[in-house]
């Protein structure tokens, strides 16, 4: 496999054509970004630690039956994935209520969500990824209505995979955001799952364990997000 030209570079990660028309390769920089790009700041050794934490949460989930584009590591800092068509849709879980939920709702942080709550958002920087519902989704074509129901189904599985698989490792899984893409039709999870997109916190202390360290200018972020790992048992080595 031979990588080629970068086709996409996005905020933490970017994206090259490989001599496989079905294949790219996903490279994940030490970049980071918050507040749709407003705050910026490269942090030493964070797209090894994404790299493999993704990997090592995309192969939990294709264990427990939940196909990804994920295909392998190819090393620090990149993974081989499949080319997927990307369905312009952002799928947010809330197991508990943190961010922009509070401040839409004036909800307190902290309160547990029972059941579950799932929002789509629209993926445009330039509109800040506005909330959307099922009739904008299908309206204005972004997907269709089985499409949107397999994103909701796969989602929710993978909140109850995951869920547990943090639960392990003493931590709570806040909320998390999913991307999904098309792979000869068949509606795929796509982009990354790391503590870049999702919250995570500690289940004694309430410590923030995820990006929202960066957000919040709380520090150690790298560090935090290789702890995580590791109390997942993912190796960084
Ligand atoms: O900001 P908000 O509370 O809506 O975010 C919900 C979850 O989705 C958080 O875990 C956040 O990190 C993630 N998210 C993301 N990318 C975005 C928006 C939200 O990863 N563009």
């Amino acid at each position: 496999m031979e990588k080629r030209v970068e086709l996409y570079t996005g905020k933490a990660k970017s994206v090259f054509t490989t001599d496989d028309p079905d294949r790219y390769v996903m490279v994940f920089r030490n970049d980071t970004s918050a507040f749709d790009g407003k705050k910026k700041a490269q942090l030493d050794r964070k797209g090894m630690v994404n790299n493999k934490f993704n990997a090592f949460i995309m192969q939990q989930l294709a264990a427990a039956g939940i196909a990804s584009h994920f295909e392998k590591l190819l090393s620090d800092n990149e993974s081989l994935v499949k080319r997927l068509e990307m369905l312009p849709l952002e799928c947010v879980v809330r197991n508990v209520a943190a961010g922009s939920i509070c401040r839409r709702y004036g909800v307190q942080e902290g309160l547990e969500l029972n059941p579950p709550t799932f929002e789509f958002f629209l993926k445009s920087d330039a509109l800040g990824d506005p909330m959307v519902n099922e009739y904008h989704i299908r309206s204005f074509g972004w997907a269709s209505q089985a499409q949107i129901d397999r994103m909701k189904e796969l989602t929710f599985k993978i909140n109850d995979v995951l869920k547990p698989l943090f639960q392990r490792g003493n931590m709570l899984l806040v909320d998390y955001k999913l991307e999904f893409g098309l792979f000869q039709g068949e509606v795929l999870l796509g982009d990354e799952f790391t503590p870049d997109g999702c919250r995570l916190w500690d289940k004694d202390t309430r410590e923030k364990l995820d990006k929202d360290r960066f957000r919040q200018d709380l520090g150690n972020v790298v560090e935090s997000y290789e702890l995580v790992g590791k109390r997942l048992g993912v190796n960084f080595d």
